[in-house]
């Protein structure tokens, strides 16, 4: 039976060859004298039919019993099958038995997220996880290529670190030998070191941030990448942030487009994602915060919502009855699948139309000088098609590192990029203070102890030129090019307050 082992993604090059194919059990059905059995490999899903035969008896008796997640190796002939998952299936000759599961705790009815977190380790090998493991994978490899392409050198920066990178609230302490140091929560101080010997670097790694908030945006564990470019400005900077981006949506339409389907994901929406992408300053969106257009937009949204909830509870007050005619299990299993998604979406419909009168009011009563929060990003990003830079935000609101700009000495030149679709940031980036005397008052002004940040000042003491750059997170970014809601579903172990195991 063991003929070579072909992937189950490329069963399209084998019609009416005898394969292997070594996977496990996703799902396994009886019917009659015939045994469908649904295997995933890791490149994809597919149906094996295994047919019994007098032959067979004791081997289709074991396989008929085999739980989900078994593995198994298969032999058959391929064939086409619209029916099937992919498009092929396996006309079964023989199976090996590697190892029979019982009691897989991940079934194919719906479970609650908590119960998914808790077995994130085994979750990992459901559909919809692979789908968004591949698109990760995707935006990783253009970051890479993006920035090896356009003449920039990686240079990997520090974790462990005695300065505040960005914000003193969000460190985390770590006992170094009797001194206190933090994880890092950038590279950038260091790679802006790095900029100044090798002209463009980059730095992509772990980062790490106290963030006491439980948002759909915030881990405490992510991974960003940094590039940091001498003798740039701010325009220049937004041109290579929107290059960037634009590397990293096409690459995922080009190699994720089955996983992208898999997710539902309006594809139409990442296709839009064209240069020039928009620019507001930050004064110019908080007038757009106070504008009508921002209070019709919530009103409309808070209706949208209201009439999707009842048209919701409609369904699943109807459906309920229904599911006892049901004859079999699995019609059963699906139909409590559905009213539990249908509850599951009805309950978020629920937290946004109780959420959206608070957006509103702090929309309207946004105070020029603050950081814009979550919700008013998403405000501003819903209201464009495309990535929005918003740039020069109040110097007191943003890190100590930032260059004021010179034609208004009260905000700085930095930008933040908002994903739209309401997905919110994305990126953020800044001129960097080049000044020697500047750079030394921001850290006494913040209070920082002056020794951490010796060499740091060294860089404007020696050979100091405008430089800037900026730090995409990954999670956030996967989660806006799949179109899913909360980022702890983009990486593989998710850490978040409150949830470190597995
Ligand atoms: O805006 P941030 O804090 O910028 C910096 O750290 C700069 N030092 C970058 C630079 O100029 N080199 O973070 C950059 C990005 C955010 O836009 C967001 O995508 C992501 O990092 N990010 C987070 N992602 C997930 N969870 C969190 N808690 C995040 N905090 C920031
Ligand atoms: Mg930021």
């Amino acid at each position: 039976m063991y003929n070579s082992q072909v992937l189950i993604a490329e069963m399209k090059n084998h019609v009416g060859s005898e394969i292997t194919i070594k996977g496990w059990l996703y799902n396994n059905r009886p019917s009659g004298k015939v045994q469908f059995l649904v295997l995933r490999d890791g490149s994809g899903i597919c149906q094996a039919v295994f047919e019994k035969t007098d032959a067979n008896a004791d081997l289709f008796d074991n396989v008929k019993h085999l739980g989900q997640e078994s593995s198994i190796i298969v032999a058959g002939l391929v064939r086409e099958e619209p029916r099937s998952p992919g498009g092929y299936e396996l006309a079964v000759s023989d199976v090996q038995i590697v190892h029979n599961t019982s009691d897989y705790p991940i079934t194919p009815k719906a479970h609650g997220t908590d119960f998914l977190l808790k077995n994130r380790h085994l979750h990992l090998r459901s559909q919809r996880q692979w789908a968004l493991a591949k698109i990760r994978h995707t935006v990783i490899e253009a970051i890479r290529d993006f920035f090896n392409s356009n003449g920039f050198t990686l240079v990997d920066t520090p974790i462990f670190s005695p300065a505040v990178g960005e914000d003193e609230q969000t460190l985390f302490k770590v006992d170094y030998f009797g001194e206190d140091v933090a994880l890092s929560q950038t590279g950038q101080l260091y790679l802006e070191s790095a900029a100044l010997s090798l002209g463009k670097v980059y730095c992509f790694g772990p980062t790490f941030r106290a963030e006491k908030s439980k948002t759909r945006r915030h881990l405490t564990e992510f991974w960003m990448v940094e590039p940091e470019i001498a003798y740039i400005n701010l325009d220049e900077l937004l041109q290579v942030a929107e290059n960037f981006i634009c590397a990293i949506v096409t690459a995922a339409l080009e190699k994720n487009s089955a996983e992208l389907e898999l997710l539902q994901r309006d594809i139409t929406q990442l296709q839009a994602i064209q240069k020039p992408f928009y620019r507001l300053s930050y004064s110019d969106a908080v007038d757009l915060l106070h504008s009508h257009k921002a209070k019709e937009y919530l009103q409309t949204q808070l209706e949208t919502c209201q009439n999707e909830a009842k048209q919701l509870q409609d369904c699943i007050a109807q459906w309920t009855p229904e599911q006892e005619t049901a004859k079999k299990q699995w019609q059963k299993d699906k139909l409590a699948n559905q009213i539990r998604a249908a509850q599951e979406q009805l309950a978020e419909l629920k937290t946004q139309i109780e959420n959206i009168p608070h957006h509103l009011e702090l929309a309207c009563n946004f105070q020029w000088g603050k950081d814009l929060g979550g919700s008013d990003e998403t405000i501003i990003s819903q209201l464009h098609d495309r990535p929005v830079f918003v740039h020069r935000y109040p110097k007191t609101c943003k890190a100590f590192y930032m260059k004021p700009d010179p034609q208004d000495n009260r905000v700085v030149l930095n930008f933040d990029c908002l994903a739209p679709q309401g997905y919110g940031e994305i990126i953020g980036g800044s001129m960097r203070e080049e000044n020697y005397d500047a750079l030394l008052g921001r850290i006494q002004e913040k209070g920082y102890d002056q020794d951490n940040y010796q060499w740091y000042l060294d860089l404007r003491r020696y050979g100091s030129v405008p430089h800037g750059g900026f730090g995409l997170g990954v999670e956030r970014t996967v989660a806006w090019i799949a179109g899913i809601k909360h980022i702890r579903e983009t990486i593989a172990f998710p850490r978040m307050m409150g949830k470190i195991y597995p």
